[in-house]
């Protein structure tokens, strides 16, 4: 990606400038309070999603980069992984993943897929890349580069769910079984949070993702995402994961299957949305 990269302080400006503007204009007094906030709101998400000034690049580059470097024992790139459209393809392939990989005859996501060429083409040890999965201050994660880098390149594409496969429509279904399943301290699912529309948690609007249509693919269509309260770019794993800790659930394991089902299943409610990655979001 060549996108120039103005960064951090640009965007810092920007949000001192929209936080500003959310506290210092009184409401106008025909208006509900509610839909002021909403338009102020978006007034904000706008000015966040100049993508000339979006962090989130950087990743793409660091991505690009590891992409084409030779490492592990093999001391191999991983320019021969096919990512589902074929040896070293990666146009459109994001906008397909999850899906079923013959090979090791199991649906996989992005992350899931990436582990897998890492161990069978670079003999890498993955306890380290692992280790590092969740970015943090003066710690770049490989996947997160990885995958912001692999998903860029079905920018400007559509959400292309694979249910074909049996394995596939099984994926999707325990996708959407997890998706209404209740349970922890709370006795909350997703659903609790995510299935009705105009929820909000605070400031954050919470999307309605039991339905198809344009909410769940205008969510699942701008993930990756560089998240500017966190200073990093994160990917569909991230979210999923920080959703089950508020969900008050023990959190999932890293590029598990159970997180490959639900997102299939977002995937499927989101088909047709289109990409456009990396976003930037609060
Ligand atoms: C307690 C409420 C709660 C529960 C339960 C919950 N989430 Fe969330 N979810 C949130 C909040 C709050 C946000 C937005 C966070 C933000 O904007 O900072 C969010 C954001 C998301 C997003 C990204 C939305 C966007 O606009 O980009 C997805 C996707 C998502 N959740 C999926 C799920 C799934 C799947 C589950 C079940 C495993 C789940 N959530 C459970 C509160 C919840």
């Amino acid at each position: 990606m060549k996108l120039p990269t103005i960064g951090a302080a640009v965007l810092a400006a920007a949000m001192t400038l929209a936080a500003g503007h959310l506290t210092a204009q009184s409401p106008p007094q025909q208006t509900p309070a509610q839909d002021d906030s909403e338009k102020e709101i978006e007034r904000y998400r706008q000015m966040l999603s100049d993508p000339f000034s979006n962090p989130g690049f950087l990743a793409v580059d660091r991505g690009e980069a590891l992409w084409a470097e030779k490492r592990g024992p093999k001391n191999v790139s991983l320019e021969g992984c096919d990512l589902g459209e074929g040896a070293g393809k990666l146009e459109g392939a994001f906008a397909k993943l999850p899906r079923y990989f013959a090979d090791s005859d199991k649906v996989m996501d992005t992350e899931q897929r990436l582990l897998w060429c890492m161990e069978k083409l670079q003999h890498l040890d993955t306890k380290d890349v692992v280790a590092r999965r969740f970015s943090g201050p003066g710690r770049a994660s490989d996947m997160e580069d990885l995958t912001a880098f692999i998903a860029n390149k079905s920018s400007g594409m559509k959400i292309e769910p694979q249910l074909g496969h049996a394995k596939e429509i099984e994926m999707a279904a325990v996708g959407e079984e997890l998706f209404y399943r209740r349970g922890g301290v709370m006795d909350f699912s997703c659903a609790t949070c995510h299935a009705e529309d105009g929820k909000r948690i605070r400031l954050q609007g919470l999307p309605n993702l039991s339905v198809k249509g344009a909410t769940a693919q205008a969510t699942m269509a701008s993930w990756p995402t560089y998240r500017v309260s966190q200073s990093a770019l994160r990917t569909m794993q991230h979210r999923l994961w920080d959703c089950y800790r508020q969900q008050r659930w023990p959190v999932p394991e890293y590029a598990s299957d159970s997180l490959t089902a639900l997102t299939l299943f977002l995937q499927a409610q989101a088909a047709g949305g289109e990409i456009a990655v990396p976003s930037i979001k609060r």
